[in-house]
C-alpha cells in the first residue's frame, strides 16, 4: 500500500474496532482538535450499512487490487458494458515518460463498442426503458418535462438519422451550442451513436469564443437554439452563432448547416434571424425521421468528444477523450462517489459545456440507468429557494453542485433552504474548486440536515473523472478534503525538482500511472500536450494543482500553482487565505491575488464580500486579517484588504482572477476581455472602490 493509505489501512485493522469506524471516533477525538485537519465528520451507521463500500478494508481491498492489477480490475468492471467484439490481450498500454518516447495512453484497444448503445439500449433491453432518464425543469417554476430511456432513444435515433442524412459520418466533428435542454444530451448521444465527435461550447461563450473553437475543430454542423431565457435574462445565442458562422466562412471554413431548436419560452421562431440554406429548424425536420438507427460500431480509442478548455496561454485547448476508457471511467466514478443506487434521483447542477456535465450530466449516469434531472435556469430565480423547490419537487436524492454556488446560497440566508424539506437528500457533491470548510459545513448542517455526507470530488477536464474524492460511507470526513484516490489513482506529491515526497507534505500535485479516463491528446497538439502536462515533472502527468497530504494521509487541495503568492519567500496558497477569511463570519466570499510588494517580492490582495448588510469598517478590516493572522500566520496577512460588493465570475461562477490582479495592480489598462463575465459592470465598481 502506498504511504498515503497507512491511515486507512490503521482505521481497518484497528484491533478493537475491525474497521469500524465509531471505534475510531473516539480514538481519534481523544486527541486534542488542533485544526481542521482533525475536523472529523463520521458518516453514519445506517449510512455505511447500505453503502456499496461501507468500510476502510472494503476500500483497501479494492483499491490495492486496482493498483496492482490494473488490468484484472477495470477488465472486470468492463465485462459488466456491452462490447460488440472484446478488446485485444493487452488491456492497456501507456508511456507517461517523455524521457522514453511519446506519450501514449490506450485502454482497451481492439474493442469495439459504442457509448450511446451502452447508455440507451443496453438499459432499456435489461428493463428500463419506462424508468425516466431526464426531467427537465425549465428556468419557469410551471415549465417542465420528461423522457423515459425509450423516449430518449427514440429522439436520440431520430437526431442520428438526421446528422447521417446530413452528412455528418464518423470522426466527422459537431459543434453543440446549447443551453441546459434536454436537446443537449440528446445531440450528444445522437453524435455518440454515428461515431462522430461532439464538442459541446458553453452556450455562455462569446461569438469571438465560439470562432475561435470553430476555426480549431472545423465542424460538419452546428447545433443551436434561437434563445434561452436565465432568470429573467433573454439570451439571443443564434445571433452569437451567426456573428460565429459569418465569420468562419470569411476565414476559409465554412459550415454547411447550422440546425436550430426553437426554445419557445425564450423567443419565437418569427423573431428569429435565419439564413436560408444554411440554417435548419430542428422541430420542422428531425420529428420525421425513423425512431431507430444503426449504431456505428467503433473502437474503445476511437474518440468521442473534444471539449476546449482555458491554459496558460490565450488559445484555448481542444482535450479530447475517447470512447471505452472514458466510459468504464465514468460510469464507475459515478456509482462509487454518489454510491448510486437504482432508486436514486440525481441532479447535478454544471450546464453540459463543462466536464462535469459531460462525464456526470450525461454520460456516467445514464450508463448506470440512473434517473437526471436538467435545469435550465439559474439557482437564484425566482429565489434563492428555488434550488430546494426542484429538489423537493423531484425528490432527489443525489445533489451535486459547485462551492460557488453553495456560498452564494449561504449568503442569501438558511430561511431559503429551511422553508423546503429536503428529506429526499441523502448525499451531496462538490466540485470546481477548493470548497472552504465553512462553506462545507453550511452545505453538510443546514442543506443536508447534517445527515448527508459530501463527496468533495477533485478532478479535471483532462483526467474524464473523478481523481480524489470520498466514498460516502467509507471513511470519516474532512471539511474540505477531498480524501483519498479513486480506484486505481496514484497520485503524488513532488517537490520542484520532481521527487516523490512522502508522509505529511505539501507540493505539486502529480499522477503516476495512467487511469481509464484520462485524456489522450490535446485536439491536433501532441507536442503542447506533452509540453503542458508531462515534461514539468518526466514520468509523471501534472495536474497543475498543489496539494498537501496531512498526517492522516488526507489529501488537501490548494488550488492552481498559477494562483500561489510568495510573501518573503512563503508559499501561500490564495485558496488557504480565502478560506481563512471565510471563516470570519460576517465575511461572505474572498478572492485573494498577488501583488508586487517593495519588500516582500508579492503582497497579497484580499478582495473581500461581506455578508448582507453588514458594515465595512475599519475594524472589521483589522479582524479580518487578525483571522488570517491565526489560521496561518502573519506572513499570509493580507495587505490590503478591498471591498467588493460582488466579485468577477464567469458564468460557469468561476471568480475571474486575472481582472482582480490587474485591479490590484491598478493595471486598469490592461484589463483584457471582460465580455465573458456573468455581470462585466462588477468591474467598474471594483475600481471605484479601490479608491475609497
Ligand atoms: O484546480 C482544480 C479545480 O478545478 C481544476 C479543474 O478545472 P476544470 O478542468 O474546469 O474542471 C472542473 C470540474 C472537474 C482543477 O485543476 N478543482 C476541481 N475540483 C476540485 C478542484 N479543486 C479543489 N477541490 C475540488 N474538488
Amino acid at each position: 500500500t502506498t504511504n498515503h493509505l497507512r491511515h486507512l489501512e490503521s482505521m481497518a485493522t484497528h484491533p478493537s474496532g475491525a474497521g469500524k469506524i465509531p471505534r475510531l471516533n473516539a480514538v481519534i477525538l481523544g486527541e486534542s482538535l488542533a485544526s481542521e485537519e482533525d475536523d472529523l465528520v463520521f458518516p453514519s451507521h445506517d449510512f455505511s450499512q447500505q453503502a456499496h463500500v461501507p468500510s476502510p478494508q472494503k476500500y483497501l481491498e479494492m483499491y490495492n487490487r486496482s493498483i496492482v492489477d490494473p488490468g484484472g480490475f477495470w477488465s472486470d468492471i468492463a465485462a459488466e458494458f456491452y462490447w460488440k467484439e472484446k478488446w485485444g490481450q493487452q488491456v492497456y498500454s501507456e508511456n507517461l515518460d517523455v524521457t522514453k518516447g511519446n506519450i501514449k495512453i490506450e485502454w482497451f484497444k481492439g474493442g469495439i463498442t459504442n457509448i450511446c448503445y451502452n447508455c440507451l439500449d443496453k438499459n432499456i433491453e435489461s428493463g428500463n426503458g419506462d424508468k425516466v432518464a431526464l426531467h427537465w425543469e425549465g428556468n419557469e417554476p410551471d415549465v417542465d418535462g420528461s423522457l423515459t430511456y425509450r423516449q430518449l432513444f427514440e429522439r436520440v435515433c431520430q437526431l442520428a438519422n438526421f446528422l447521417k442524412d446530413n452528412g455528418v459520418k464518423k470522426d466527422d466533428t459537431v459543434i453543440i451550442y446549447l443551453p441546459m435542454l434536454m436537446e443537449l444530451p440528446i445531440t450528444m448521444l445522437a453524435c455518440a451513436r454515428i461515431g462522430a465527435v461532439h464538442s459541446v461550447v458553453f452556450a455562455g461563450y462569446s461569438a469571438e469564443s465560439l470562432l475561435q473553437r470553430i476555426m480549431d475543430c472545423k465542424p460538419k454542423i452546428v447545433v443551436t437554439c434561437n434563445a434561452v431565457k436565465r432568470g429573467k435574462k433573454v439570451l439571443n445565442l443564434k445571433e452569437i452563432v451567426d456573428a460565429a458562422l459569418s465569420e468562419s466562412s470569411q476565414n476559409g471554413i465554412s459550415v454547411d448547416s447550422c440546425l436550430t431548436y426553437e426554445n419557445e419560452s425564450a423567443m419565437k421562431k418569427e423573431d428569429t434571424k435565419w439564413q436560408k440554406g444554411r440554417d435548419i429548424w430542428w422541430q420542422d425536420v428531425v420529428p420525421k425521421y425513423p425512431t431507430t438507427c444503426d449504431v456505428v460500431w467503433v473502437d474503445a480509442e476511437d474518440p468521442l468528444f473534444l471539449l476546449y478548455t482555458s491554459g496558460s496561454t490565450g488559445k484555448p485547448k481542444g482535450v479530447l477523450h475517447t470512447t471505452g476508457g472514458y466510459m468504464i471511467y465514468t460510469a464507475t466514478t459515478f456509482k462509487y462517489a454518489f454510491d448510486y443506487k437504482e432508486s436514486d434521483i440525481y441532479w447535478c447542477t454544471a450546464d453540459c459545456g463543462w466536464i462535469t456535465g459531460h462525464s456526470y450530466v450525461t454520460y456516467g449516469p445514464l450508463l448506470n440507468g440512473a434517473t437526471v434531472i436538467l435545469y435550465e435556469g439559474v439557482p437564484n430565480y425566482p429565489d434563492s429557494g428555488r434550488c430546494w423547490e426542484i429538489v423537493d419537487k423531484y425528490k432527489v436524492t443525489i445533489f451535486y453542485t459547485a462551492p460557488t454556488l453553495v456560498r452564494s446560497l449561504m449568503r442569501d440566508g438558511n430561511e431559503y433552504v429551511t422553508r423546503y424539506s429536503r428529506k429526499s437528500l441523502r448525499v451531496l457533491g462538490s466540485v470546481g474548486e477548493p470548497i472552504n470548510p465553512s462553506a462545507w459545513r453550511w452545505f453538510f448542517n443546514v442543506v443536508g440536515d447534517s445527515r448527508c455526507p459530501i463527496s468533495d470530488t477533485w478532478w479535471q477536464t483532462e483526467t474524464g473523472g473523478f481523481m480524489i474524492t470520498p466514498l460516502p460511507g467509507a471513511w470519516p470526513q474532512k471539511p474540505g478534503s477531498a480524501t483519498f484516490p479513486f480506484f486505481g489513482v496514484e497520485p503524488v506529491i513532488v517537490d520542484e525538482k520532481g521527487k516523490e515526497i512522502e508522509g505529511e507534505c505539501s507540493g505539486y500535485l502529480c499522477v503516476k500511472s495512467s487511469w481509464p479516463g484520462a485524456f489522450r491528446t490535446l485536439y491536433g497538439d501532441h507536442d503542447r500536450y506533452e509540453t503542458t502536462y508531462f515534461k514539468p515533472f518526466p514520468g509523471y502527468y501534472f495536474s497543475g494543482d498543489g496539494c498537501s497530504r496531512d498526517k492522516n494521509g488526507y489529501h488537501w487541495l490548494t488550488g492552481r500553482v498559477d494562483d500561489v503568492i510568495n510573501v518573503s519567500g512563503h508559499r501561500i496558497g490564495t485558496a488557504e487565505v480565502e478560506s481563512a477569511l471565510v471563516s470570519h463570519p460576517q465575511c461572505a466570499e474572498a478572492a485573494v491575488v498577488g501583488v508586487e510588494h517593495e519588500v516582500k517580492g508579492q503582497g497579497i490582495y484580499a478582495f473581500v464580500t461581506l455578508v448582507e448588510g453588514v458594515p465595512y469598517t475599519e475594524d472589521l478590516r483589522k479582524s479580518l486579517v487578525l483571522v488570517v493572522r491565526n489560521q496561518i500566520g502573519a506572513f499570509a496577512a493580507p495587505d490590503r484588504i478591498h471591498w467588493a460588493p460582488s466579485l468577477p465570475k464567469t458564468r460557469s461562477g468561476k471568480i475571474m482572477r486575472r481582472i482582480l490582479r490587474k485591479i490590484a495592480s491598478r493595471q486598469l489598462d490592461e484589463l483584457g476581455d471582460i465580455s465573458t463575465l456573468a455581470d462585466p459592470s462588477v468591474v467598474d465598481q471594483l475600481i471605484a472602490l479601490a479608491h475609497s
